[in-house]
């Protein structure tokens, strides 16, 4: 008997239960909704460190992260980055030039192997107008994203580099952070050039913090993957301006 709540054969390899989890579009969507819009999606995958899109190119489509990390970033003419948010599982991005046709905002390159499901304009916004409560969601994810970009712009003006650091790492600690034996590890690989990017600062002036801080007792790292062994005294680093 055919069944209306089955996902087309193509769409198998998507893990229905875990994108409702994490994505703000699939939350509120109903089975047959959420898989009428998988069909209308197709599947795109991407090596780790390709760029999606670049800054100013011309865009009508969204992107949903299935699976890896991207990084949203802007590059100076010099080639210096700055990096405006890390996107995983469930996440979309391309959202603005789908909405207001403008070009692309900021470059988006993978830090992982990627998968996506990528979404025209001609088919989403249909879909779109007729689910009020996913265009809420939207608005409230985009809402965040503002806050989000409020904080950084307010980090980089009112707080020096011990402080502006130790607030990513406890964010990140947050988000990706595992208790150890050792201390909160964080479960997100980032090199301290792309620690640098997040907090405005060179590389070197990040080395030379994260010795401070190791030197101190507060963190640690290991293999690349840093632990955080003294989050108090982060929190005294994050609130000292
Ligand atoms: P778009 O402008 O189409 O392409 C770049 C994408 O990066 C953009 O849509 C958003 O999805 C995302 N983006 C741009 N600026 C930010 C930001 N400040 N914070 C998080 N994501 C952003």
């Amino acid at each position: 008997m055919a069944n209306e709540l089955h996902p087309p054969v193509e769409a198998k390899l998507i893990d229905l239960a875990a994108l409702r989890q994490n994505s703000v579009l699939f939350a509120s969507l109903s089975d047959a909704d959420a898989w009428e819009l998988i069909g209308l999606a197709r599947q795109e995958t991407a090596l780790a460190r390709q760029a999606v899109f670049q800054v100013g190119q011309a865009g009508d489509s969204l992107h949903i992260v299935l699976e890896g990390r991207v990084k949203v970033s802007l590059l100076s003419e010099e080639g210096k980055e700055a990096i405006l948010s890390i996107l995983g599982a469930g996440e979309v991005f391309g959202e603005m030039s789908l909405f207001d046709g403008e070009s692309r905002s900021a470059t988006v390159t993978t830090m992982e192997p990627c998968r996506f499901l990528v979404l025209r304009r001609q088919v989403f916004l249909p879909f779109l107008e007729k689910r009020v409560p996913v265009m809420l969601e939207l608005i409230a994810e985009m809402s965040k994203r503002l806050r989000a970009t409020n904080t950084l712009v307010g980090n980089l003006s009112f707080l020096n580099l011990s402080a502006r650091l130790a607030r990513i790492l406890l964010n990140l600690v947050q988000q990706y952070g595992k208790v150890s034996p050792k201390g909160i590890v964080i479960g997100l690989k980032l090199s301290q050039e792309e620690l640098g990017h997040l907090v405005g600062v060179s590389r070197e002036s990040v080395n030379r913090q994260m010795r401070a801080w190791i030197d101190a007792g507060i963190i640690d790292h290991d293999h690349g993957t840093l632990i955080v062994m003294n989050s108090d005294a982060l929190f005294r680093e994050a609130l000292a301006s």
